[in-house]
């Protein structure tokens, strides 16, 4: 008999991987068992007569995808709580669920980004290129000093999950002040975190620390651009672990080269990756990391876990356990 196809779009961490497999009696899975993405040639090959598509956030998911698989269409099932490589329209007019996995990832991005933040204070990056050269190296009672996060104010731009568990974790280190920008007031989380809603313009010219934890859409596209960066404190450090498209990298590099501000540290970017040599790879005050911001072996297995259960309930008509409204 014939079962509905599912197909997925990479490899998936192990025991997601192999849960997959069992589910032979239930659907047809069909799969590209790598770590890398398919062309977009083979990927609209590959997907025809899909009922369910499990894909990652390199995947550009249009209506000439949702075309290319067949009416028979029903769900497409990210792994990832970011959808800002799908069209949500085209999902919308040809009526295919969208599933992600939120929550499940908010620990790790979080812990990522103080990660990130750490290693702009304490000015990380030039310290390991020092330890890997060897030589004078060692001790230094004034080379490379950093700055100690403490009775300063913490910026974060979008108040989600995410940015209000960055909050949590950053709140020990002492900051006295915590500012939020967001499209709207976030009473609930605010109150329980102390933090002050504000404007874009007021954050960028009060913070110490500006982390970026919203989405991309096109209100924070370019969100951080020349203007945004002339009014940051010289002393400021940007956290970006959102996706790269929210700051301008041209801009960031010029606001980097002329000291408007002391450091950035990105675990996203346009293009992922950066090509080797560019100049915000090479920029002794710019820390990149390659989007490891839920790379946890216990957050992917959940994501993988969750994406699976959204893709099997949309093919079968159920209730999706974490969908997005269209
Ligand atoms: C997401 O899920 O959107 C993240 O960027 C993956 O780490």
């Amino acid at each position: 008999m014939s079962r509905p196809v599912l197909f997925v779009t990479r490899e998936l961490p192990e025991k997601a991987q192999q849960r997959l497999e069992n589910l032979t009696e239930e659907v047809e899975v069909r799969q590209h068992r790598s770590e890398e993405g398919l062309g977009r040639q083979q990927l609209l090959a590959e997907v025809r007569g899909a009922w369910g598509i499990i894909c990652v956030l390199d995947d550009t998911v249009d209506a000439e995808l949702v075309q290319a698989a067949g009416p028979q269409l029903r769900v497409v099932s990210t792994v990832s709580v970011g959808y800002d490589h799908v069209d949500t329209q085209a999902l919308k007019t040809q009526g295919v669920l969208l599933g992600h996995t939120p929550g499940v990832l908010t620990d790790a991005t979080a812990d990522t980004t103080v990660l990130l933040a750490l290693m702009a204070a304490r000015r990380a990056k030039e310290a390991l290129e020092r330890a890997a050269n060897g030589g004078s190296s060692g001790f230094s009672l004034t080379r490379g000093l950093g700055t100690q996060f403490g009775e300063q104010t913490l910026g974060i731009v979008g108040l989600g999950r995410i940015g209000s568990a960055v909050v949590s974790r950053l709140l020990p280190f002492g900051f006295t002040r915590v500012l939020y920008a967001a499209p709207r007031p976030q009473d609930k989380r605010a109150h329980a975190l102390n933090a002050q809603h504000v404007s874009l313009e007021t954050l960028l010219e009060s913070s110490d620390l500006v982390c970026i934890c919203c989405p991309l859409n096109p209100q924070t596209t370019g969100l951080f651009g020349s203007q945004a960066f002339a009014r940051m404190r010289r002393s400021a450090i940007l956290v970006n672990s959102a996706r790269g498209a929210v700051v301008d990298h041209d801009a960031l590099l010029d606001a980097l080269d002329r000291r408007l501000i002391a450091h950035a540290a990105l675990d996203v970017t346009v293009p992922e990756p950066l090509p080797a040599g560019h100049p915000l790879l090479t920029h002794p005050h710019c820390t990149v990391l390659p989007h490891i911001g839920s790379a946890t072996e216990q957050t992917r297995a959940a994501m993988a876990n969750l994406a699976i259960d959204n893709a099997l309930d949309g093919i079968f008509a159920r209730p999706l356990k974490a969908k997005v409204d269209l």
